[in-house]
């Protein structure tokens, strides 16, 4: 408390990535094992956006880090398995990632791959994990439900199957939006209900959910900006990818400025249900996110 908000996501970071380290190296890596292929993703170092708004989530709703310390690790774990497919040949076919060569780039396909599956389910695992702690099993249950519908064939993996499939194609902005709210909201909607199911807060739960959503929706709306405008040294990936793929995209159907008036629109909309007096940490993630340059 009292931290300003710069600070506090330096520190919720720090404190994520020590997490994460402490539970690689606790499941032992040997030289050629998928624990090392995990540990490459895990450890390139990424913003940690979704852990950081687990941590959040739960400031606002009353939960302790912790506390949360498996769904933080959760969240990223299905954030980095879902880069790693994202990156492979037959998805997106990347490069670099992180600011480092692609998974498939370094182990191979079939390691990459196979790390992805092992970072999936090492999620699953993780959530399991809270029925040893604080939590009501009845609660851990419905929030490992939400991660799994969340990401699952109605969440971020029909929107990559649809990102996909409108290469190349004239698709309308609701769709577009469908896609966006779908590959990238669903992590991030789970990502702060799940703190709110925890703590069987059902009211903070909706209002939660509303602002992942629009975050979410922001949040790839500057991703496909990014992709225009950024610098690669910075993102640590390449840019003008999606014009190369004909993805479907913002700045491709609206262009760039009415994207990012778009950026704005969605962040306030993000906030319109939240407390006032408890949202600091989750707008100042929000702030972060709409003004970034990786
Ligand atoms: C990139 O996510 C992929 C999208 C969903 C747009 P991030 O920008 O959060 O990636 P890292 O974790 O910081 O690398
Ligand atoms: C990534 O979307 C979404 C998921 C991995 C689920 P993009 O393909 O647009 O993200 P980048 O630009 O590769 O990071
Ligand atoms: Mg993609
Ligand atoms: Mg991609």
């Amino acid at each position: 408390m009292g931290m300003d908000i710069g600070e506090w996501m330096e520190r919720a970071r720090q404190e994520v990535d020590a997490w994460i380290r402490e539970d690689i190296e606790a499941m032992g890596v040997q030289p050629g094992s998928v624990e090392e292929a995990m540990r490459y993703s895990l450890t390139a170092g990424g913003k940690r956006l979704r852990p950081l708004l687990v941590l959040a989530a739960g400031e606002y709703v009353g939960l302790s880090w912790p506390l949360l310390k498996p769904v933080a690790l959760a969240v990223e774990y299905v954030h980095t398995y879902s880069l790693i497919h994202d990156d492979l040949p037959a998805m997106d076919n990347d490069d670099f990632r992180r600011g480092r060569p692609t998974s498939h780039k370094v182990f191979g396909e079939a390691m990459a791959i196979l790390a992805g599956d092992a970072l999936l389910t090492e999620a699953f695992v993780k959530m399991a994990e809270l029925a040893e702690g604080a939590f009501e099993p009845r609660q851990v249950l419905k929030a490992t439900q939400w991660l799994a519908v969340a990401i699952g064939r109605q969440g971020l993996i029909q929107g990559q199957v649809r990102d996909l499939a409108a290469e190349h194609q004239d698709i309308g902005l609701d769709d577009l939006r469908d896609i966006h709210l779908k590959k990238t909201g669903a992590l991030f909607e789970a990502s702060v209900t799940i703190p709110a199911i925890l703590a069987n807060a059902s009211e903070d739960a909706e209002a939660l959910r509303h602002f992942g959503r629009h975050f979410g929706l922001a949040f790839q709306m500057v991703d496909d900006i990014l992709n225009v405008v950024g610098d690669p040294a910075l993102l640590g990936k390449a840019t003008g990818t999606d014009a190369g793929l004909g993805k479907a995209t913002y700045p491709r159907l609206v262009g760039v400025e009415r994207a990012r008036a778009l950026v704005n629109e969605e962040s306030r909309l993000a906030l319109e249900q939240l407390d006032a007096a408890r949202y600091a940490r989750l707008e100042g993630i929000l702030t972060y996110a709409q003004s970034r340059s990786w």
